[in-house]
């Protein structure tokens, strides 16, 4: 590790941006500059609450941003003179728009999953594909649900375990800070393709993987909810893939036993614990409902949608920089500072 600290901001401080500047300032290795955005709510002016310099991202909201009482230093240009790595956190379609200027300055740049694989040419999940992010100039952290699927799949398939899965993916309406004005209720929308996005997408990660995954919008606004059917390389006991599980990172039990019966008990689960935001950054698996019949395994996880792409952003601002060459050490090191575990009710 350098002596240096990496210098990081973050564009576009919403419902992802805002989880990687906290993520950022807990890093040993890492100084957080300051965040960019446009509006002038009160989202904005939580950040400046917390410390945090605001700049304005288009030169035109600087005057807006001040008018409403934020103390803008300057634009994003001012911000981006000050870091190595921008972490581009702001709507699918924008951050498309915004790499060129990130590679003019000479400034590295992290993109989220809403952007399209095709813009870096690298989609990133730490635990499978960390070295070849390694010294790039840019990278996307692929979705929430995309996130998952590789972090579980590649688990069975480093055991030698895997050899195709087919998924279905209940995922919530919306996130909670905007379901005054969006979201479905009382209702179930069943994505009109098959495979849905997910598959493909896990396949910009690890091309070879066997994966088709089928997916519908609930009407609930916290966390999505996976079911998988996985065809085993070979017969295989229950404990067998439990501990394949078990020494990957960023998968942690979560029990029907303990009184986890549903989504909510797990979100109740992080209050309990003290989690910032009761944000969940592991892939919640019930390890008591995980079942294996011969050469087939049948399981069920939780997916904090809002919180389990930081980690990955976090590793993949040691990846560019090339600060950290290894994908495993660099995973210790955030989830060491985060405070993340194999098993939440384990002490
Ligand atoms: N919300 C999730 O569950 C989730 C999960 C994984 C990945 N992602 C991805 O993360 C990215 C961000 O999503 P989000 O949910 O955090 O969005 P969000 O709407 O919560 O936040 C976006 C932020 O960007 C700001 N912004 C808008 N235009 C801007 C501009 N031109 N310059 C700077 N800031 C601008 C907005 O004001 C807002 O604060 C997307 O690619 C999304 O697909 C979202």
């Amino acid at each position: 590790m350098t002596t240096t600290a990496i210098r990081v901001a973050v564009n576009g401080y919403g419902v992802i941006g805002k989880r990687v500047a906290d993520a950022v300032r807990l890093q040993p290795d890492m100084e957080f500059v300051g965040v960019g955005d446009i509006v002038s709510d009160y989202r904005v002016k939580a950040a400046v609450v917390l410390g945090l310099p605001v700049y304005a991202s288009l030169p035109e909201k600087v005057d807006e941003m001040k008018g409403a009482g934020i103390p803008v230093p300057g634009t994003l240009d001012d911000l981006l003179a000050q870091v190595d790595v921008v972490v581009d956190c702001t709507p699918k379609g924008v951050g498309a728009r915004n790499l060129d200027h990130y590679r003019a300055v000479g400034v590295k740049a992290i993109f989220q999953g809403g952007e399209k694989h095709s813009l870096t040419g690298h989609s990133f999940v730490a635990q499978a594909n960390y070295e070849t992010a390694v010294g790039r100039d840019a990278t996307r952290v692929v979705s929430c649900n995309t996130t998952s699927t590789v972090r579980t799949l590649t688990a069975l398939r480093d055991a030698g375990l895997l050899k195709k899965a087919r998924g279905v993916l209940v995922r919530r309406a919306t996130d909670p800070w905007e379901s005054d004005h969006s979201g479905i209720m009382n209702t179930v929308v069943p994505e009109p393709h098959i495979p849905s996005h997910q598959g493909p997408d896990a396949q910009t990660v690890v091309p070879d993987l066997d994966v088709v995954t089928i997916a519908a919008k609930a009407a609930h606004t916290q966390t999505h909810n996976h079911f998988w059917v996985v065809e085993l390389s070979r017969p295989a006991s229950r404990e067998e893939v439990l501990e394949a599980f078990r020494a990957a990172s960023r998968i942690a039990f979560i029990r029907m036993s303990d009184g986890i019966v549903a989504l909510n008990s797990t979100i109740e689960l992080m209050r309990d614990l003290g989690r910032p935001r009761d944000d969940m950054w592991e892939v919640a698996l019930w390890e008591d409902v995980l079942t294996v019949n011969g050469n087939e395994a049948y399981y069920t996880y939780q997916v904090c949608n809002e919180a389990i792409v930081v980690p990955e952003t976090v590793d993949a601002i040691r990846a560019l920089t090339g600060t950290v060459e290894d994908g495993q050490e660099s995973i210790r090191i955030t989830d060491e500072a985060l405070g993340m575990r194999h098993d939440f009710l384990a002490w």
